[in-house]
């Protein structure tokens, strides 16, 4: 092994990326080919068209990291892809690409799970700052995951224990439905998180209820569910009279399309601005109690936030906060690894490219891999 460098590549959803990080902590490069303004139109992500978008991405992304890292494709150690959770035909693209390169080189191929890999762009910013005591508590909070881990280490090697889930919406979905609801802009998470600066985060009440452990669970279990806030925000709307308003809105944004967030405060009467702080701020104190929860129950010695939604200021705010006041490290990503990226994947492939894995040859895109046993018996 010369430098420990590696290539990642990342298309479990909407963004093709790839990355060379150097002994899973100096990210050499980082290019993230985003689609955001494709789906945009959908005001969803569209599998098909992720596919294609990822297909003409690919190569050139991969040429860019490589460029962009200074180095030549033969100095690479590894090449490791993003295997599942996440869209079939956007993670083929990825995986058989790897795989074709780490053939054509002779290099090996690991397999990652995309949701290590969000853990891993925290702990890449975490170790920066000294050794991390275990167990760890991450949250990997994102457009499709919500889930609760407790990560342990033996020499070297990660393992991790689920310890909580959603059982049915992913906290960003959430947020990302009820700014459609609104009228806003899409994705709906930056949205939500600039406007609700301007609102009263107590004006309406929202009740989260604890979930029922399902037949067969037997551990204690912090799972999280977020559809109902999600018509609660609806039955609200309707309530209040605000459809014509949202129309109107909608309408605005429609017309220019290059009006930020920012820009859009003016678009929203203060009732707006209350309920978009007060959604915020019942999602976060959710997350918030969860979180602290399990740390309480399973003495985690520090915290891990990663995802997409790790990026909203209010959470930083209260779980920083709250971290704080327990006297408990916490570790947020660092810029521009909150949201799907492939340093994430090379970070999380190093330990185990250093403990000698590789994947076998008939690794394949697995849409639903789970990461980690789950301390229940349910499936
Ligand atoms: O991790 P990610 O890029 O993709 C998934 O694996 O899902 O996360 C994207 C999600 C979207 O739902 C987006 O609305 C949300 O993260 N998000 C935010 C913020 N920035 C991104 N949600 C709340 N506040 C933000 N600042
Ligand atoms: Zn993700």
């Amino acid at each position: 092994m010369a430098r420990g460098l590696i290539l990642g590549i990342e298309s479990s959803c909407d963004e093709t990326a790839a990355a060379v990080v150097e002994r899973g902590t100096a990210v050499l490069s980082n290019v993230i080919a985003s689609q955001v303004a494709l789906h945009a139109h959908y005001g969803g992500v569209v599998p098909e068209l992720a596919s294609r978008e990822h297909l003409r991405n690919i190569v050139p992304v991969v040429r860019a990291a490589i460029a962009q890292a200074g180095i030549s494709f033969a100095e690479l150690d590894a090449i490791a892809v993003t295997e599942g959770p996440g869209l079939a035909g956007a993670l083929l693209v990825g995986i058989l690409y790897a795989k074709g390169l780490a053939l054509g080189l002779g290099k090996p191929l690991l397999g990652i799970n995309h949701l290590e890999g969000h853990i891993h762009a925290v702990v890449m910013d975490a170790q920066a700052r000294g050794p991390l005591q275990f167990p760890q508590l991450a949250l990997v909070v994102s457009g499709g995951h919500t889930h609760l881990y407790l990560a342990t280490e033996r020499n070297g090697a990660w393992s991790y224990a689920n310890v909580g889930r959603t059982v049915d919406d992913a906290a960003g979905e959430a947020y990302d439905k009820v700014a459609k609801l609104l009228g806003l802009g899409y994705p709906g998470g930056p949205w939500m998180d600039s406007l609700a600066a301007h609102g009263d985060e107590h004006a309406v009440k929202f009740n989260f209820h604890a979930i029922k452990p399902r037949e067969g669970e037997v551990e204690t279990r912090f799972d999280f569910s977020f559809s109902g806030i999600k018509t609660a925000v609806l039955r609200y709307v309707r309530a209040e009279g605000m459809q014509d308003s949202i129309a109107a809105r909608q309408a605005m944004l429609q017309a220019e399309p290059e009006r930020t967030a920012p820009q859009s405060v003016e678009l929203c009467d203060a009732k707006t601005l209350n309920l978009i702080a007060s959604f915020q701020g019942a999602v976060v104190g959710n997350l918030l109690r969860q979180t602290f929860a399990a740390v309480d129950h399973f003495g985690a010695r520090g915290v891990l936030v990663s995802g997409g939604v790790a990026a909203n200021r209010e959470l930083r705010r209260r779980f920083l906060g709250e971290a704080e006041r327990r006297n408990l490290p916490i570790a947020f990503p660092g810029t521009g690894l909150s949201t799907d990226n492939a340093a994430m994947i090379a970070a999380a492939a190093w330990p185990r490219f250093v403990a000698g894995e590789v994947s076998p040859d008939e690794m394949i895109a697995t849409p639903q891999l789970r990461l980690g046993a789950s301390t229940t018996h349910s499936s």
